[in-house]
Order: structure tokens, then sequence, then C-alpha cells
């Protein structure tokens, strides 16, 4: 049964989650990845992993709030720990810095995490396949097959060299990401906004040869945050270029996700898995979907398609905030501000149904956009 609670008492709820997360992070001396729904006991590592950056970006969000120089401190220190993956031979160093330390220096102003974010640029825009004219997943991705293999969830490691590109004025950032987002909507989206995860490409020719999903059900199945990256990655590209394509692609994409999601809107982990409903749901793919709403509702022209997305993203904010943040009851025990059933990846079998860390990032990125306007 669902709580009646406002969009206000969920941003409050998910900052106090940032708080208990800290504490727990520092005794234990972790990246906080993962906590069972059942629990809230979170799961990670010293070294961190792909997810580590939106730790630290939770902690800079939660400094933008605040103004205190105790949370500015602390997201410092965690961002500059991650300095080791600048060397991670992945896509996901987009993931790792633009979530923590571009919002170091567009928050904090540090120019330590400045520093730190140009040269995950750099390393991010030398991965480029020049052929293809994209950036594939790299010999160290968390999810791949093969080098030959380029994905959605790459539109969302974009932003760091938009930003980059913005602050440096060097075209070479923007020539691979706009050649990135161009053969993304070219060969991953479908006319009706559906979105495939996977695409391969031929290493001398370039051109593309197949499609699958690594995280959605099947080969072939839509999986679910796949079509959210999506949405999320070209609104941001739309923000940073204003190419009216961008925007196209965004708001078909979400519209399909509209109409695929369901009366609860917080979708199952896959629009196709045979056994819906008993599968699990992924809650972070509807936070991530409202923040990427959010952003042409700040930045779309069209006074129509701005309402509609910030429609849109309150409707999945009220389901969020309502039914997948605890407590859920009086009785609920586990700590406050949980966004409860994400799934990482159903199959491999990890954190099925769990609170993940980009979850609480998107969710709270999209209540505190949502609060500046109310
Ligand atoms: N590889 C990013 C994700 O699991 O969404």
């Amino acid at each position: 049964m669902p709580t009646s609670r406002t969009l206000e008492e969920g941003l409050a709820l998910a900052r106090h989650r940032v708080a208990s997360t800290l504490v727990e992070a520092t005794r234990r001396d972790i990246f906080p990845h993962a906590a069972p729904s059942a629990t809230g006991v979170w799961e990670g590592t010293r070294a961190g992993v792909w997810t580590s950056g939106f730790w630290a970006g939770l902690l800079w969000q939660e400094f933008a709030l605040s103004g205190r120089a105790d949370d500015a401190r602390a997201a410092e220190a965690w961002t500059l720990r991650l300095t080791p993956h600048l060397d991670r031979k992945t896509h996901d160093i987009g993931f790792v810095f633009a979530s923590s330390a571009v919002l170091g220096w567009e928050l904090g102003q540090s120019e330590a995490c400045r520093d730190l974010a140009l040269s995950a640029a750099d390393r991010l825009a030398a991965m480029a396949h020049t052929a293809a004219g994209v950036i594939p997943v790299g010999s160290q991705a968390e999810v791949a097959a093969g080098l030959d293999d380029v994905t959605i969830d790459c539109m969302v490691n974009l932003p760091l060299l938009w930003w980059a590109w913005k602050v440096t004025g060097e075209e070479r950032f923007l020539r691979v990401a706009v050649s990135h987002a161009d053969r993304t909507a070219e060969w991953h989206v479908k006319e009706d906004g559906r979105i495939i995860q996977s695409v391969h490409f031929d290493p001398e020719t370039g051109e593309r040869t197949r499609e699958e999903t690594h995280q959605g059900s099947g080969t072939q199945g839509c999986w679910t945050r796949g079509q959210a990256w999506g949405v999320y990655g070209f609104a941001a590209a739309y923000r940073a270029t204003r190419h009216e394509r961008y925007l196209e692609v965004a708001d078909r994409a979400a519209t399909y996700f509209f109409r695929r999601a369901g009366a609860d809107l917080v979708p199952f982990y896959c629009f196709d898995a045979p056994a819906i409903p008993e599968v699990r749901r992924d809650s972070s793919a509807a936070a991530i979907v409202s923040a990427g709403l959010l952003i042409l509702a700040e930045h779309a022209e069209d006074p129509a398609l701005r309402q509609r997305s910030r429609d849109r993203a309150e409707a999945l904010l009220s389901a969020l905030v309502r039914g997948y943040l605890t407590p859920q009851g009086e009785r609920d025990r586990r700590p406050s501000g949980m966004l409860l059933h994400s799934c990482y990846n159903r199959r491999a079998g990890w954190d099925t149904d769990h609170e993940i860390v980009w979850g609480n990032y998107f969710l709270l990125e999209s209540l505190r956009v949502w609060a500046r306007r109310h």
C-alpha cells in the first residue's frame, strides 16, 4: 500500500539516506554500491567500482543543498579516492567521473576535481573508434561482449565530454560526443522509440553488424534501464548542444517508456520479460527517466513539450516517493530513505532486488531540480 507522502517529504528522506550512508561508508571504509531491499545494509568495496562516482556525487548534491563545508570536504575526499579508476580501459570512466569530479567543480569549485575530470575526459575521448565513430565499451567494462560492442549506457558517459568541451572550448571533445550520439540514435533507437542495449560493429569498416541485449530478457528484450539511459543521455546531449534531433530522440524514447511502463509506472527490469508480472522491477530506471525528463522540462523551447516532460517526471517521482522509499508503513525498521527494488543485472543474478547507489543519485537529482521549480 503506497504512502501518501509529498515530494518535499521524499526529498528530506533521500537526504536522510545520504547522511546515514555516509556514517556507514565511513565506518566500514567502503564505497557503497548496493543494499538488499530487505535489510538496507550496504555492500561495497574499498577501491570502488563503476558505480562509485555516484556515491561521491550524492555527497556533492547534498553539499549543494546544505552549503556545509563538512559536506564539501567529504565529497572531495571520496571523489579524489576514485583517481585510480582513470587507468581502467572502460567507457564506464564516464559514469565514474561525470557523476563525481564534474560535480566537484560545478557545485564545489574544487580545482583538484576539475583536473581529475579533465584527465578522465581525455581518456574517454581517446577510446573513440575512428572507423565506427563510437566509443566502444572497452576491455574492462563490467558488462560487455567484445571490443566491437557499443551500448546505450554510454550515452550517460557523454556528459563528461560535453562538460570538457564547455570548460576547455576544445572541439575534439565535442566531435567525439556528437559522433557517438548520432551513431547511437541511428543504431540503437527504433522508430517507435524502443532502444536496444547493444550493437556490434565491424572493426575494419565501422559498419553495424548485429544487435542484442545483455541485461534484458532473451537476446532482444527491451531492457528498461537501457531505455532510461537513452532518455537521460539524449536529454543531456540536447542540453549541451541544442540540437533538436537529440531532443526528439529523448522525447520519443520517453514516450515508449511510458507506453510500456504499466499503471505502476515503475517498470519491470525488462519490458519484454515473458514472466511479467512475476519478475523484478527496476526503480532506478524510473529515477533516471525522471531526471532526464526534468532536463527537457527545463531546457526545451516548446512549451507543450516542457509541460509534458514535467508532468511525466512528477508522475514518476510520485510513484517512487510513495511506493518505493522507506519507510513503507509504521512498522518498517529499515533505514529511512532507501530507494527499494532496483535490479542491476537479472541475467547475471547481480543485485536483483536492491537499493543501488545510482538510483539514489538520480532520485536526488530529480527531487533537487523539482524543488528548485516549486
Ligand atoms: N552498465 C550500466 C548499467 O548496468 O546500467
